[in-house]
């Protein structure tokens, strides 16, 4: 049985006053794609809380448009890398990348789903500008070369930090030298953890964005980690299909032809990721050009992003259902059969509650109903198994694992375990 009363209660004693921190201690801070997931859970019993989630995220936008991935709202010494690490000049001090676009998505959910009309389209015509300005710094600032496929700098971008598909990419990263103390260490056991190898790595490239100044051509020119994550793409692109519905519903019709544009190249220059061999979509290795051959559940993403032609999704979807085979528990975040796969070690193989409701729902999207119904109930099982709301979970034996009483996770079994 699945406690939803338990999920309501830890995004209330996650809530530091109008944003939800992932977990207490081990990430302190606000995370932008775990907010927007999180008030997607918020929404389902206190829908003005949910969208207060939203407006505390987009109060740390830069002008440019980024929307970073953490806002530093006060001091903690319980993370590392502070905001003096990242040297970024905002009005919150915050991190100097971004992380998957989930919040267009978060608002036309929240949207369709309010009981407080006015109100809520009073909310989100106030963030729909905000809205916008970020999904044009994604393909202005993360896609100088206007390829259709945006591109991310650090691994953190891709929020999936230490995916195996990383791996080669990360390798040509120099290291950092001077000496530095991980705090994640004190909060979860270091098999759980990405290594000290990529720690180093992680260092050097924030190092490298400022002193760059975060220039996005000298970015694209120079940095040594250059990779399109397909999750990433494929989220962008949804979310900008339901971002034109937005601005078609509240006559911001100027955004609309541009938007439509980018759906348009983007839809083009995803082929160039598909591999039939694998039967999915790969990330790309920008430096190098080539693809990334690692499967991970990020290469399944495009059926979320509507992205497939329907013979590529019924390919996908043959896949899934050996992954899901191959798994004892649902969606091992890399295939088992991988060398690289660990089945607890962060995004190296555990399973991750919001990502297989976006598999789940993609399936769904292309009308395999039954499949998308396994993800679930096999999801479901894995929080029934643990007895609680973990960061993500063993695949091999469904333990809970990484930080507790995690926000995502409990937002995830509120807004899909229990409908
Ligand atoms: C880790 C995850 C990232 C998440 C953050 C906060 O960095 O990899 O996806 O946003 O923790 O939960």
């Amino acid at each position: 049985m699945i406690d939803f009363d338990a999920a309501r209660a830890i995004l209330r004693s996650n809530d530091l006053g109008g944003y939800t921190v992932p977990t207490r201690g081990l990430y302190p801070f606000q995370w932008n794609w775990d907010s927007a997931i999180t008030a997607l859970g918020w929404h389902r019993f206190d829908e003005g809380r949910a969208w207060r989630e939203a407006r505390t995220m987009f109060s740390g936008q830069w002008d440019n448009g980024l929307l970073p991935h953490i806002l530093f709202h006060h001091e903690a010494d319980s993370y590392f890398p502070g905001s003096e690490i990242w040297g970024a000049n905002s009005r919150i001090p915050s991190s100097t990348i971004s992380q998957p676009p989930v919040w267009a998505l978060a608002v036309a959910r929240m949207l369709e789903r309010s009981s407080a009309g006015d109100a809520a389209r009073a909310e989100a015509r106030g963030l729909l500008p905000k809205i916008v300005a970020h999904h044009r710094w994604w393909y202005r600032d993360r896609d100088p070369g206007g390829s259709g496929l945006v591109e991310s700098y650090h691994p953190w971008e891709s929020g999936m930090d230490n995916s195996p598909a990383w791996d080669g990419p990360l390798a040509r990263v120099p290291r950092v030298e001077w000496e530095y103390q991980r705090r994640d260490l004190g909060h979860v056991d270091q098999a759980q953890r990405p290594s000290r190898r990529e720690y180093d790595r992680y260092l050097y490239l924030i190092e490298f964005l400022k002193h760059n100044e975060f220039d996005p051509c000298r970015l694209s020119a120079g940095s040594p980690y250059r990779v399109v994550d397909i999750a990433t793409v494929s989220i962008l692109h949804r979310a900008t299909r339901e971002l034109i519905g937005l601005c078609r519903q509240f006559d911001l019709e100027s955004a609309v032809a541009e938007l439509e544009a980018e759906l348009a190249r983007t839809q083009q220059a995803v082929n160039a990721c598909w591999s039939a061999e694998h039967r999915c979509f790969l990330n790309l290795d920008k430096v190098s050009g080539a693809p990334l051959r690692e499967r991970t559940t990020a290469t399944l993403l495009p059926l979320f992003g509507l992205l497939a032609d329907a013979e590529q999704a019924s390919q996908m979807a043959a896949l899934v259902e050996e992954w899901l085979t191959a798994s004892r528990f649902s969606l091992a975040s890399t295939h088992p059969e991988s060398p690289r796969y660990e089945s607890q070690r962060y995004w190296r193989g555990p399973v991750w509650l919001h990502i297989n409701w976006m598999i789940a729902d993609g399936l769904r999207a292309y009308g395999f109903d039954d499949l998308a119904a396994r993800v679930k109930a096999e999801t479901r099982r894995c929080v029934e198994a643990a007895g609680g709301y973990f960061e993500y979970y063993c695949s091999r034996t469904g333990k809970g694992c990484g930080g507790g009483d995690f926000s995502w996770t409990a937002a995830v079994a509120l807004f899909w375990l229990a409908d």
